[in-house]
């Protein structure tokens, strides 16, 4: 048992909406910056709580499609930031067996990040530890269409009947095709929307809402949210007597 937690319920797929960074550093009158940077002392901190339990797959929006909009100065630091996280973090993780994956229009990075990101997941390809699921320029429609717009092309060149697409089929076009659907989103700050997050693969999670601010939110409060988790019943449609046949 780990601090308090049902170890046959640990949610395999953990997905997290980390919000709040900005707000957190004008409470303290600082930059917003200094808010994404305590965030990723948040990110360390969460990532490896998840590695610890036996979380098998961890999924963080750490910057979506809309986010390019923001203040050019803000999205440069983000840029450099995530830099900074793939330089210094990367051999560690590698040493705890993280396996590293991205999800998104990565290609819209800048050179320097896209290298570095390239550089970490094929390092870490074959580790078997947690999957760390960077979602990077990553919005849920986008990728709704982008697994049309390629079910449309296999169709076109003959690869692939209209009549065999299904859920399952989709859901292989999409950026997580090798992944389980999360078992449960955390957002933090306060906000309760999944603002464009794992729109298809939502379906069934379980969410999570909380106020603290994500510069707040460390492994303590990510037991919490598991805690909160393996007290709910997941019944996938079905009646609770059918939940535990
Ligand atoms: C939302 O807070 C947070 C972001 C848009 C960026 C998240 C980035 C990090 C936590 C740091 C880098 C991440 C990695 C993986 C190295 P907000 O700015 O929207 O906060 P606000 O709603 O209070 O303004």
């Amino acid at each position: 048992m780990i601090q308090g937690l049902d170890p046959k319920k640990i949610p395999a797929h953990v997905a997290i909406i980390m919000d709040g960074n900005g707000r957190w550093a004008k409470a303290r009158h600082l930059p917003r910056i200094m808010g994404h940077r305590e965030g990723m002392k948040s990110v360390r901190a969460v990532v490896e709580a998840a590695r610890k339990v036996g979380v098998k797959v961890l999924t963080l929006y750490a910057f979506s499609k809309e986010n390019w909009q923001r203040p050019k100065e803000e999205v440069s630091f983000l840029m450099k930031l995530l830099s900074e996280y793939l330089q210094k973090e990367v051999d560690e993780l590698h040493e705890k067996d993280v396996q590293i994956r991205a999800i998104g229009e990565i290609e819209l990075l800048p050179r320097q990040v896209l290298e570095l990101l390239d550089k970490a997941i094929k390092k870490t390809k074959n580790n078997q530890g947690l999957i760390l699921n960077l979602a990077l320029s990553y919005g849920g429609r986008a990728e709704i269409a982008r697994a049309a717009r390629l079910i449309a092309e296999a169709c076109l060149k003959g690869d692939l009947k209209p009549q065999e697409i299904d859920e399952e089929l989709f859901g292989r076009f999409l950026y997580t095709a090798d992944l389980p659907d999360p078992d449960l989103l955390i957002r933090t700050s306060g906000e309760k929307r999944i603002s464009n997050f794992l729109l298809y693969q939502c379906a069934y999670t379980e969410f999570y809402f909380t106020p603290t601010l994500w510069p707040d939110f460390r492994e303590k409060e990510f037991i919490e949210a598991l805690k909160d988790y393996q007290a709910r019943e997941r019944r996938f449609g079905k009646i609770s007597e059918q939940v535990h046949e």
